[in-house]
C-alpha cells in the first residue's frame, strides 16, 4: 500500500514538468463528436477564427460530411473557441501561432509552420507507413496525444 501511495505521489511529482502539455479536449460532446473519424484534436493548435470558420462549413469537412445539428455545433464550437490558441491555449497556444498571419485561418494543423518546423526530420516514408498514412494521425506517432502530451518521443 504504502508503495502505490508512493508512486502516485512520484506520478503527481512528475506532472508540472510537462511544462508543454496541451490542453486536451474533456467536453464530452465534442469529444463524441469530433474524435469520432480522428482523435479529437486540442483546441490550442489552431486560433478562434480558424474553428470558427470549420464549425460554419462542416458538411464540407476535408471531403467528408460532418455535419450536425446547429445548436449542437455552436455549444462545440464555443468550446473550441475558448480553448484556442489565441484565448485559453496558454503557452502551446502562442507557440502554434507562430508563423500564422494574423487573419488568416488555417485549417489544418498539419500545415502551420510550426508544425512543419516540428516534424521536419521526418522522412517522406515516415508519413506514408501503413500505420500512420496521415499527418493528422497524430495517435500514430504520440501515443499520448489524446491527452495533450506530444514530447513523448
Ligand atoms: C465524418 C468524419 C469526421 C468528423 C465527424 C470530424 N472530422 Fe475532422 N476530419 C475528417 C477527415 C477525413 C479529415 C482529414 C484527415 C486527414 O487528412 O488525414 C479531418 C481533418 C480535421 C482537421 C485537420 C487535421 C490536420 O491535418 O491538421 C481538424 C482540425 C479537424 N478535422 C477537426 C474536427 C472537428 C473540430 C470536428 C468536430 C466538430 C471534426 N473534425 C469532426 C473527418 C471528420
Ligand atoms: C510519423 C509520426 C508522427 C505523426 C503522425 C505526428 N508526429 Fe508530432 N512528432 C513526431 C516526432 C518523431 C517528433 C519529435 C521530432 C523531433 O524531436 O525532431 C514530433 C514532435 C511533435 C511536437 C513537438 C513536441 C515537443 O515538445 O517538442 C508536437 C507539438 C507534435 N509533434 C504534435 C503533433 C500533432 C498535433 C500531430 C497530429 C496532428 C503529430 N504531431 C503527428 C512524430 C509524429
Amino acid at each position: 500500500m504504502k508503495r502505490i501511495i508512493l508512486a502516485a505521489a512520484l506520478c503527481l511529482a512528475a506532472l508540472p514538468a510537462r511544462a508543454d502539455r496541451v490542453r486536451p479536449v474533456t467536453d464530452p460532446e465534442t469529444l463524441a463528436a469530433c474524435g469520432e473519424c480522428h482523435m479529437a484534436f486540442q483546441p490550442a493548435f489552431l486560433p478562434a477564427r480558424s474553428w470558427t470558420r470549420m464549425m460554419g462549413q462542416l458538411s464540407g469537412h476535408f471531403g467528408d460530411n460532418a455535419a450536425m445539428a446547429a445548436d449542437k455545433a455552436e455549444r462545440i464550437r464555443q468550446v473550441l473557441v475558448a480553448g484556442a490558441a489565441d484565448t485559453g491555449g496558454g503557452k502551446a497556444g502562442s507557440k502554434a501561432l507562430r508563423g500564422v498571419g494574423q487573419y488568416d485561418t488555417p485549417q489544418r494543423i498539419t500545415e502551420l509552420p510550426r508544425f512543419a518546423a516540428k516534424h521536419q526530420r521526418i522522412a517522406e516514408r515516415e508519413w506514408k507507413r501503413p500505420e500512420v498514412t496521415s499527418k493528422a494521425n497524430c495517435p500514430a506517432c504520440h501515443k499520448a496525444a489524446e491527452a495533450g502530451l506530444y514530447d513523448d518521443d
